[in-house]
């Protein structure tokens, strides 16, 4: 009896035994109450992302910039001190993304975004040119078509009221990103709806929701719900339509090669326009060229990393300034004196435009576009003062940040000067503004998306006077990227 008993409990211990060493480092975390089992969990699951933001503010309010959530047996840790968040960016050890991104592989795989240590490694390294100031001076052209075709558009609201800005600015962000990236034209701007869009958004909803849904954050149990089916379904279009692009493109290539026109490096830097595509199909990694599923996994992610986030900066952009005449009216000064009325943009006057820079960073600090990011401890080390076991997720919230009075003063208030130069933006306040992320896996897009929000900001500005639907205030939901429940409604008025 007695030998059943012992043994019983070696192999509790052996099953709970990391469990039984994450409570030991986590009991005296600051946080909210925890149940046995369910941890927070609870007070996690079918709740709304509008509540979603109300829970994090409560739990910062009562426990400070360093706390943790337990959902179920998982250890999930909140850093708000921007020395903290900078440590943890330039901690190499700290560089494999936190189990939350897992729910995007089975769409992105193992692509720039989600993967780690060796293969994000050679990837980075392999695909930082194709992010070359020269490349991106050759996608501006591309900024400029797809701004101009987004001007035709917004024709049908011009003097008719209000309306919903944030899926219009999403199309054309789409057609960009379509462009750049694939160099195909999906045209989404000038067709209704975009099948592509709805997918990518309801896959990003079901993505968004494993990250804190107690039933569906199990593999095991995900595969029972209805969730999983659509996931599959949605899924398999997705890859579907990357599949095609990239295999049109390399028969192009081959086309070409075997017809004797010029390589590819030759075409990126001499007339003819390139997407990321094709320098992806030239690329060597140790020897070996990138395979079709190594290629889509990039692609997908770009095309995920480089639509929404730039939709959702464009929209929240676009309301800052209609909330803002006076700051519309500065803008609008700089972009008429630096391009006169033809209108046509390059990257000299795009780099130009320095108050419009400002403007474009201040909306990205109160509305970054990737509100939540994490990380995964992969080893029990000190983290910022603090043992943390192994698996402990850790998040860093830009959009709280952001809402700080000890990071910025007048938090909630838009004021592009800040940046430049002269308040809050002191060396402590770095890593306090993180809305590309920051240190090893900042965001390789960066530039790509400062040129295309100022792009596509400018021409709508120089074409119409924005305005704010009255009392209109958006309801900030923190999905995989910020939301507005209620849109974005804003009016306009051409200027001609
Ligand atoms: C306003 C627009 C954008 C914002 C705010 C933004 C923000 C971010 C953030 C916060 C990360 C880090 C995510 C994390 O650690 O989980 C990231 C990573 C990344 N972004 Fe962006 N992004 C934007 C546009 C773009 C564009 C246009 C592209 C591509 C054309 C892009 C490609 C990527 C990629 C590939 C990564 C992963 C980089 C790595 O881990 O090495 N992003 N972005």
């Amino acid at each position: 009896m007695l030998v059943a008993v012992v043994s019983l409990l070696v192999i509790l211990w052996l099953i709970f035994k990391s469990d039984i060493r994450k409570v030991q480092l986590a009991w005296n975390f600051p946080g909210p109450t925890a149940l046995p089992i369910v941890g927070n969990g609870l007070q996690l699951i079918n709740k709304t992302t509008l509540e979603f933001v109300d829970i994090i503010h409560g739990y910062i309010k009562n426990h400070g910039k360093f706390f943790r959530i337990w959902i179920g047996n998982e250890l999930v840790t909140v850093f708000m001190e921007p020395k903290d968040v900078q440590q943890i960016l330039t901690d190499v050890k700290l560089i494999t993304k936190a189990k939350e991104y897992k729910y995007l592989e089975p769409w992105l795989k193992t692509g720039l975004l989600t993967s780690t240590n060796q293969k994000w490694m050679l990837r980075r390294k392999a695909l930082t040119p194709a992010f070359h100031f020269k490349i991106l001076d050759e996608f501006v052209e591309i900024f400029d078509k797809q701004s101009s075709i987004l001007i035709e558009k917004l024709k049908a609201h011009d003097g008719k009221g209000s309306f919903n800005a944030f899926p219009v600015v999403a199309l054309a962000a789409l057609d960009v990103i379509c462009e750049t990236a694939m160099g195909v034209s999906l045209n989404t701007q000038s067709g209704s709806e975009s099948q592509y869009v709805k997918n990518v958004n309801e896959l990003a909803d079901i993505v968004h929701r494993r990250s804190y849904d107690i039933i569906e954050r199990s593999d095991m149990l995900f595969k029972f719900t209805k969730a999983y089916k659509r996931q599959q379904l949605l899924i398999s279009e997705l890859h579907k339509f990357t599949d095609t692009v990239i295999s049109s493109r390399r028969k192009e290539l081959k086309n070409k090669k075997s017809s004797g026109t010029e390589s590819i490096e030759d075409e990126f830097f001499g007339k003819k326009k390139k997407a990321l595509l094709d320098l992806l199909l030239e690329i060597q990694i140790d020897g070996k060229y990138l395979s079709d599923d190594d290629i889509r996994e990039e692609i997908d992610t770009f095309m995920f990393e480089g639509h929404d986030t730039t939709a959702s900066a464009l929209a929240f952009t676009l309301y800052n300034i209609a909330k803002h005449e006076d700051i519309q009216r500065k803008c609008y000064e700089e972009i008429q004196n630096i391009v006169g009325s033809d209108g046509r943009f390059n990257m000299k006057t795009l780099n130009e435009m320095t108050y419009l820079d400002l403007v474009c960073k201040e909306s990205l600090r109160l509305y970054p576009s990737v509100p939540i990011f994490g990380r995964k401890v992969t080893e029990e080390m000190k983290v910022c003062g603090k043992l943390l076991p192994k698996d402990t997720t850790i998040l860093i919230l830009p959009y709280y940040m952001a809402r700080d009075p000890t990071i910025w003063n007048n938090p909630e208030e838009f004021i592009p000067e800040r940046f430049s130069g002269v308040k809050d933006s002191d060396d402590a306040n770095i890593f306090g503004y993180v809305p590309f992320s920051g240190g090893y896996r900042n965001c390789i897009g960066q530039k790509f998306a400062m040129l295309e929000i100022k792009a596509t900001i400018s021409k709508i500005l120089l074409n119409y006077k924005i305005k704010l639907e009255k009392n209109f205030k958006p309801q900030d939901s923190l999905e995989l990227v910020i939301k507005s429940k209620n849109g974005i409604m804003i009016q306009i008025e051409s200027r001609k």
